[in-house]
């Protein structure tokens, strides 16, 4: 089956395409840097053609509250709309636990337009709520520095 992967160069979408062609699936790499932009919508009809599902585990290159909300609105709505036209069969978007109780953060409003959107349109689809990945570890100790300390919140990591 044809499964573009939008964002399939990323840190998890680099694993996914290699993980679905062990399965046997044709898994197409769509990012900028291979020829397909979700924000202008370059590259996006000729990727879609013939494609069974798409699976958007794309992010926004800024985390602005502005930047990224106008990532996932813009990039979801241009997606969902030619993959309509392509007749694409099944939507998968990657979220994150606890995304709709996050709303004080400008990502997760994000994150919330992202979802309504999927939700409201026509396609089938999926969303999937993981946790934050383990590779975010170093990120999170080196913003909790002090000093030469790591101060982390009295929470379950
Ligand atoms: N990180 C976590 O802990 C975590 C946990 C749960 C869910 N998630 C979700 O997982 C998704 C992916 O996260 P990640 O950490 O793997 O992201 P990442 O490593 O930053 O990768 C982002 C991908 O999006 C692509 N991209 C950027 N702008 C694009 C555009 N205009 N059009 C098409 N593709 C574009 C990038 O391509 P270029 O390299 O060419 O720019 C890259 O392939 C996000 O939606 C995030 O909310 C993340």
């Amino acid at each position: 089956m044809k499964i573009v992967v939008i964002g399939g160069t990323g840190l998890i979408g680099s694993k996914l395409v290699n993980k679905l062609r062990e399965h046997g699936h044709e898994a197409v790499a769509a990012a900028p840097n291979t020829g397909v932009n979700t924000l202008t919508g370059e590259g996006l009809a000729e990727v879609l053609k013939g494609a069974s599902v798409v699976v958007d585990v794309s992010n926004s290159p800024s985390w602005d509250d502005a930047a990224v909300l106008n990532f996932f609105v813009t990039s979801t709505r241009n997606l969902l709309s030619y993959e309509a036209a392509a007749g694409v069969g099944h939507h998968v978007a990657l979220s994150v636990v606890g995304t709709q109780l996050l709303a004080e953060s400008g990502y997760f409003r994000a994150k919330i337009a992202q979802e309504k959107l999927i939700k409201e349109s026509s396609i089938p689809y999926s969303i999937v709520h993981a946790t934050q990945f383990f590779e975010f570890l170093k990120g999170l100790a080196d913003i909790s520095m002090v000093g030469d300390k790591v101060h982390l919140p009295p929470v379950l990591f």
